[in-house]
């Protein structure tokens, strides 16, 4: 299934609202908001201006990123296509489904990179060699 996924499976979710006077809230639940069953969720914080993340892609993990403050971009790549992502309000998620290379640069100063993930940490889901990937994904 990695394999075959495209960036055109990616999409921006728009999360509910639940604007209050005093403040908003928005939900994320297992396979309702996400089509996916949460495991992990982890955060980027204290991102030093002009550094960039990931530069990998996951055999099965998929993700939803989430710019709980500030904004950063978001590229992802399915070995044809490049396609890049803009996420900068805490309703909107990146849902990113497994065999995709990722690269996440443009960190607002204070940006906090929220991931509710599917799986738990587990370093050898990871391909982070670029042409191990460009490999996997055309190898039928
Ligand atoms: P990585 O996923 O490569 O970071 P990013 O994509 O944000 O640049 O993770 C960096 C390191 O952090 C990794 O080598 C091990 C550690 N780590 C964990 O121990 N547990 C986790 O759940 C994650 C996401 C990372």
């Amino acid at each position: 299934m990695s394999k075959i996924s495209s960036v055109y499976d990616c999409t921006i979710i728009t999360l509910d609202r639940h604007q209050h006077e005093k403040g908003n809230i928005t939900v994320v639940q297992n396979n309702k908001e996400i089509p996916f069953e949460i495991d992990r969720v982890y955060y980027l914080y204290d991102i030093p201006g002009g550094e960039s993340r990931g530069a990998h892609a996951h055999y099965d993990l998929e993700q939803l990123l989430v710019a709980a403050s500030g904004s950063f971009d978001v590229t992802l790549d399915d070995g044809n296509v490049k396609r890049t992502f803009t996420l900068n309000r805490p309703y909107q998620g990146l849902y990113i489904k497994s065999g995709l290379w990722r690269e996440l640069d443009n960190f607002s100063s204070g940006s906090v990179c929220m991931v509710l993930a599917s799986a738990k940490y587990d370093e050898k889901d990871y391909i982070r060699d670029y042409d191990s990937f460009i490999s996997y994904k055309s190898d039928e």
